[in-house]
Parts: structure tokens; C-alpha cells; sequence
């Protein structure tokens, strides 16, 4: 929201300035890195992947290098904001240049992708949704923007609230999974979270909400891949998420790299102009994704670089994130009337304003290198990141195997059991090697001793295999689209020589997104989805394992028995005029179930809980229902309670189910509670065949359970008053 004495200081201090200071504020660059063996960036890049180097030389390459912060372009006024400077001592280096040395002092904004924690590492987005927890994200991106801001950085690419459905894209690792509301939720809680409603504490960060818009929807699961999609279910199922985010307060929105149905969202100004400025009211600052404008050339929709900064500033774009563009041909554009001064203006406001929020004028050095080493891995944090650990990982499958007894001699197999580093996942802020705890460390803390499976050994003699399967960090995330969700060969293999063995089996997966656990449900007598967990992997596995923790989580995003099944595999789906069933002309695979191994919504706990006594009515304000759950096993446990509804007579075929509410809920052992929820009429309407909202009269179902598959049904005949 403006501030008048901002907006009045902003005012002045755009009537001094040039037009090339102007055209420097929208200019983010990236640094470029000297001193690696004198290769550049890209350089290191062909080598790692072409195979020269392993991935591992090439971040030893990369962190050995110097950064070239381009200091004579930032004396000249040339560059308004950084991509990833890292430390406080060198962040304020490079902020004293722009506040002392250049001829207005204008104060630089530093970004960073601060994901899932920036030193302490939380579990990934996508793991950490599945506790169905706005607090717990809220507090783990607290403790994210504590560990940033004291190094130095003042504003984080985060949240990412693309509804991602199709499990091929990696990048389904960054969202909170498959559903609309979930993902709103989810960006509405690290916004708070990381701004906190005042953004000039020195502990704050601005929250960037990307990928604006729809960038999950990726044809086929590519990455960077086009979306094409009806305008009615873009704003029923993909807009909504980054809406939520947006009047959370955050105060910078990054479009995203794809088209959206033939227009590159950076040089789209339906999205960055129409619905973002004029409907919502967003007076923050929009900032390009990596390279993105540059790009407008490449989608074939930009003649050359200046067409396509054109293009994004005239759109609504005020940063261009390092591909140059802007600082390039803006200046000529505008002598040539081909942008005006009014629209490059109004860019300059967006980026003025968000530095005098954040107080960068009055106080342009945040921290210091001591405040920054003793804001990291504090044993809060610490302490925190297990317990978001504890809370995302999701019992699949448990043949009372779990927990385990004390005492028991373990055999440890599979590699990821063995590292640490594969634990963080993917955009894993300023991960250093040795951060997270691997399994075999949580069982060297904890003193229990194990015996490791190795290829060319014989299997161990013990009572149980703990098995780890599944992705490593660099296979799920940005550019890490896959073609096959099937486990990899050796995981089978060994899952199978460990079942065959007679000796019970727990499969430890860790993954970045859901991946076809057919042979796993086979060969293990139970499952434990832990994700990318993060810091505190080890102990939090054995924290759940042993039964200290009863699990919780449930699953964000639908599991596929195949492949094939993407992305078609969603809750949320239609039914067809054809349903699939036994006869042969329904809507089905020849060669693979419709269902998914695992639904949306599903994990398991050491108790159980059972479901009566449904009922919903109408109310003024939409739809009131109940449900009775009670504990009916032996241990306390916290039960997720989803609340669907479908509405089966409509103008424009809706989804089979629609979450709308859920709550958790701590239950002792044979407690029972009634728990409420209050559907408001909106959340019942969509958008007919001419775009307008509606909201039908007649039956509407209402759906409740502990997941989409196994719920109770009550009926409501809504007439609207
Ligand atoms: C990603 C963004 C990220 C940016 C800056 C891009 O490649 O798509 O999500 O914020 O890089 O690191």
C-alpha cells in the first residue's frame, strides 16, 4: 500500500534524475565470475554438462571464482539492484559504492533465492506443504529470512505458487503441490513470514511471488515449456495462488518464463498490467526471471534486444534480471517515443518505492559479518527444521513394521542413506557441504549401531533393512524434467535382493516430487516418503521411525502407478462423458490403472481415526458442515481433515472433488471431535462459457475424509437467496 510520505519522496527524488540514472535502476545485474581457471560461468557450465567435469568439480570451479560485481557500472549509476551478492561484509561493500560514490546515492536492493532456507535448510516446498500447516510455513520462513537478511540479503525469489500437476516437471518440487487453494495458502503464509508487517526491520525480507503466470502447467512437464489453457480454467485453477500471495502484501511479483497461450508472460501485459495492477491494485515491483527478456527473442515473439525490452516495459516489467536489455536500449527507446517517460517512470517508482520500504535509505546497511555468524544453524533454527522435517514426511505403506523396536540390528542400504548432501534438495540457499545429517548420522548420534549393504558383500545378518531410494537433489528443480517417474534399475534391484532375504524392509524415499513407488509397495513392508527433508533429515527419519514422532503428513500431490498417467493424474479432474470403468469404450489407459497408487491427501499414522456422522446445511454465507473424527488407535496422532465438494449439474463441467477447508486436528486415543467447516459461496462458482462468475442452485456434495479416496458424503440443496 502507498505511503504518502514515500510517494512524496520518491517524487523528488525522480525529478533529479537522469534519464540514464532511470534507466540503471531497472537494471539487476548478475555479477559475472573471473579467477575459475579463467572460464566463465557458461563455460563451466558446457563442461559440466557435456561430462568433461562432474557437477561436483564444477561447484568447486564456481565457489573458487571471484565475482566480478561490475563496481565502475555501479559508480556510474548503472545498476539499481544484485542478483545473489552472498555475505553481509560484501553486500555492504558494494552498497557503500552506490550510497557514497554515485551522484544520488541510491541504495541497492540484493536478491537471492531463499527457497527453503538460506543456511539451515527446511524440507523442500513441496514436502513441507504436505503438513497442511500455514503456521509452520509461516515460522519456517521467519527463520529463512532471520539467516538472509543478516547476510546481507534484502529481498528473496519466494514464494513460488505455481499449481503444479504434472510430477514430470521438476520444478513441482518448489510448490506446494497440486491444488489451487493449497498453493494460496502456502504463499500467503511465507509472505507474512518473511516480511513481517513491518518491512524495515533489519530482519525482513520482500517476498517476490513467481512464477507469474501458470508456469506449472508446462505442456508435457518441460521446463520453460508453453501453456496454453481456457481463460476459465486459468482463473479457476491457476490464478488464484498467486492472487492469495499478492494481497498477502508481498511487495515483488516475477513473470514467468513460459507463454501463456502464445504470449511470453515477460512481455505480457494482460498478466503484468490488466490483472496484476488494475484488478489486484499491486503498486510493488515486478522483476523479470533470469535472462527472461532476452528470451523474447528465442520464443520468436521479439525481433532483437530492444524489441524485446520494448515489449516488457511497455507490458508493466521494471526489472530486467541480468540479460542487459533494459540498460541497453531503454535510453533509445525513449528518445525515440517508442516508450514513454510516463511508463519508464512508473517503473522507477515501483523499484524507488520498495528500497524506501525497506528502509534502505535511512539504513542501507542491514547487518554485519558478526550479526550474519550468529544468525545461521542456531540451535532454534536447527530444532525448527526438524520439526518441519517431522511434519512433511508421509507414511505410505506400514504392515505394522513401524515403528521399529529399540534394539533392533539394522542393515543400511542404498547410497542416499549415506549422504549428507543430498538431503537439501534443490535451490538449497547457501547451502554448505556437511550441513544436513544423513541417516547414517542420525543412527551414529544416536548410538544404534547398523551394518551398511554393499554391492559386493553378502547381505548383513540382521532383523531389519532400512532402504533408502529414490532421486538425488540435482534430479528434481529448475531445468530437471523427466521423461520417466519410474525407480531407477539399481533402486529395484535392491529392493528386490532385500525382500528376498526374508528380513522385513522399510523403503526410505527421498525425492523431489512424486515418483511410480509400484516396485517398493512389492518389496517393502513399509514406506516412508521423506522427501528432500533438509538439515535435519537423519534424525527426523528416525525421530518417525522409532515412533518418537507419530507421522502427520499428507500427500500435496497424487502418486502415479505409470508414467503415462501424467498429467492426467490429479484430484481435481473431470469426469468425461465416458467415466472410466469395466467396459472397454471409457475414458482409461489399455495399459496402466486410472488411479493413482497413492491420492491426494493420503498418509498414514501409527493410530488410526475413524469418520461419522456427516451432515451440511446452507447458511446466509455459503455452506456449514460437520463431521465427528475420532482416535481409535493407541497413540495421540494429528489427523488432517479434508473437506471436498463437487457440483454435479453445472454450466461448464467442474472436478469430480474441490478441496475447500481442512483442518488439523490433535487427537488422544479415543478422543473424539466434531470439526466444522464454513464453505463460502464463492468458493462454489466458476466461470461460464462467456467468462462470467457463477454460482449454480441445486446439488452440491459435500466430501469429507482423511483423503480424496475415502470420504463421507452429505447433500445440500443450495438455492441461492
Ligand atoms: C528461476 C527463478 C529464480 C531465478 C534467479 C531462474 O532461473 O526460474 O525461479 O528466482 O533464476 O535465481
Amino acid at each position: 500500500m502507498k505511503h504518502p510520505e514515500i510517494e512524496k519522496r520518491i517524487k523528488e527524488l525522480l525529478s533529479k534524475m537522469t534519464l540514464e540514472e532511470k534507466v540503471g535502476q531497472l537494471h539487476q545485474s548478475g555479477g559475472s565470475l573471473v579467477g575459475a581457471f579463467d572460464l566463465t560461468f557458461e563455460e563451466i557450465m558446457t563442461m559440466v554438462e557435456d561430462g568433461r567435469i562432474t557437477e561436483e568439480e564444477g561447484r568447486k570451479m564456481l565457489s573458487n571464482a571471484k565475482h566480478d560485481w561490475h563496481e565502475d557500472d555501479l559508480r556510474a549509476g548503472r545498476i539499481g539492484s544484485y542478483l545473489n551478492v552472498i555475505g553481509a561484509e560484501e553486500m555492504n561493500r558494494l552498497q557503500r559504492i552506490a550510497v557514497e560514490e554515485t551522484r544520488l546515492g541510491i541504495p541497492l536492493i540484493n536478491g537471492f533465492d531463499v527457497i527453503h532456507g538460506f543456511r539451515t535448510i527446511a524440507p523442500i516446498p513441496l514436502a513441507e506443504s504436505c503438513a497442511w500447516e500455514p503456521d509452520l510455513w509461516q515460522r519456517t520462513a521467519r527463520m529463512s529470512a532471520e539467516e538472509a537478511s543478516a547476510a546481507g540479503v534484502h529481498m528473496t525469489f519466494s514464494p513460488m505458487v505455481d499449481v503444479s500437476k504434472d510430477p514430470r516437471w521438476g520444478r513441482i518440487a518448489e510448490s506446494a503441490g497440486e491444488d489451487a487453494m493449497l498453493n494460496g495458502l502456502y504463499g500467503e503464509a511465507k509472505v507474512k513470514g518473511y516480511q513481517t508487517n513491518d518491512l524495515t526491520r533489519h530482519d525482513a525480507l520482500a517476498a517476490c511471488v513467481k512464477h507469474f503466470a501458470a508456469y506449472g502447467a508446462a505442456e508435457g512437464g518441460r521446463d520453460y515449456n508453453r501453456v496454453d489453457m481456457s481463460p476459465q480454467r486459468f482463473e479457476e485453477e491457476y490464478l488464484p495462488s498467486y492472487e492469495r500471495a499478492v494481497k498477502a502484501g508481498a511487495r515483488a511479483v516475477m513473470p514467468a518464463f513460459n507463454d501463456l497461450s502464445g504470449v511470453p508472460c515477460s512481455v505480457n501485459k494482460k498478466l503484468l498490467t490488466d490483472i496484476l495492477r488494475k484488478r489486484w491494485g499491486f503498486d510493488g515491483m515486478t522483476i523479470s526471471d533470469a535472462n527472461a527478456i532476452a528470451e523474447c527473442i528465442n520464443h520468436g515473439i521479439a525481433a532483437d534486444r530492444k524489441d524485446a525490452a520494448r515489449q516488457a516495459l511497455n507490458a508493466g516489467m521494471d526489472v530486467d534480471m541480468t540479460s542487459g536489455c533494459f540498460l541497453d536500449h531503454v535510453k533509445e527507446l525513449v528518445e525515440a517515443g517508442e516508450v514513454s517517460m510516463d511508463k519508464l517512470d512508473e517503473a522507477v517508482k515501483n523499484i524507488l518505492r520498495l528500497k524506501f520500504e525497506l528502509g534502505l535509505f535511512v539504513d542501507p546497511y542491514r547487518s554485519n559479518a558478526e550479526q550474519e555468524k550468529a544468525a545461521i544453524l542456531t540451535p532454534a533454527h536447527l530444532a525448527l527444521a526438524r520439526e518441519a522435517a517431522q511434519k512433511s514426511m508421509v507414511l505410505l505403506k506400514n504392515d505394522g513394521l513401524l515403528p521399529l523396536k529399540a534394539g533392533l540390528r539394522i542393515g543400511l542400504a542404498g547410497k542416499l542413506a549415506f549422504e549428507r548432501d543430498e538431503m537439501c534438495g534443490t535451490w538449497a540457499g547457501n547451502y554448505q557441504a556437511g550441513d544436513c545429517k544423513s541417516v547414517q548420522d542420525g543412527l551414529d548420534t544416536e548410538g544404534i549401531s547398523y551394518q551398511a549393504v554393499t554391492e559386493d558383500h553378502p547381505l548383513p545378518d540382521c532383523d531389519v533393512f532400512l532402504c533408502a531410494i529414490g532421486e538425488r537433489k540435482a534430479e528434481s528443480g529448475e531445468a530437471a524434467s523427466r521423461a520417466s517417474l519410474e525407480l531407477t534399475k539399481e533402486d529395484i534391484a535392491l529392493l528386490k535382493r532385500l525382500k528376498e532375504s526374508g528380513k522385513p524392509v522399510v523403503a526410505v524415499v527421498f525425492a523431489g516430487r512424486p515418483l511410480c513407488l509400484g516396485p517398493a509397495v512389492e518389496c517393502a513392508d513399509a514406506i516412508l516418503m521423506a522427501w528432500h527433508p533438509g538439515a535435519e533429515a537423519g534424525p527426523a527419519i528416525l525421530d518417525i521411525l522409532f515412533g518418537r514422532v507419530n507421522p502427520s503428513a499428507k500427500l500435496t500431490a497424487s502418486f502415479p502407478a505409470a508414467t503415462g498417467q501424467c498429467p492426467t493424474l490429479y484430484y481435481d479432474h473431470i469426469h468425461t462423458g465416458r467415466p472410466a470403468g469395466k467396459f472397454k469404450y471409457t475414458s482409461k489407459y489399455l495399459d496402466a490403472p486410472v488411479e493413482p497408487l497413492f491420492p491426494f491427501g493420503f498418509g498414514l499414522s501409527y493410530t488410526s481415526y475413524q469418520y461419522t456422522d456427516i451432515s451440511a446445511v446452507q447458511t446466509e454465507k455459503g455452506i456449514h458442515a460437520e463431521i465427528t473424527v475420532q482416535n481409535i488407535g493407541e497413540r495421540d496422532g494429528n489427523e488432517i481433515v479434508q473437506c471436498f465438494f463437487r457440483d454435479p449439474v453445472a454450466q461448464r463441467v467442474r472436478p469430480v472433488r474441490k478441496l475447500a477447508a481442512f483442518e488439523k486436528v490433535a487427537l488422544q486415543p479415543g478422543e473424539s471431535k466434531r470439526i466444522a467447516f464454513d464453505i463460502p459461496k464463492a468458493a462454489l462458482g466458476y466461470y461460464d462459457q462467456d467468462m462470467n462468475f457463477v454460482i449454480d442452485d441445486g446439488l452440491i456434495e459435500i466430501h469429507i475424509g482423511g483423503n480424496v479416496r475415502d470420504t463421507l458424503q452429505a447433500d445440500v440443496h443450495f438455492i441461492q437467496k
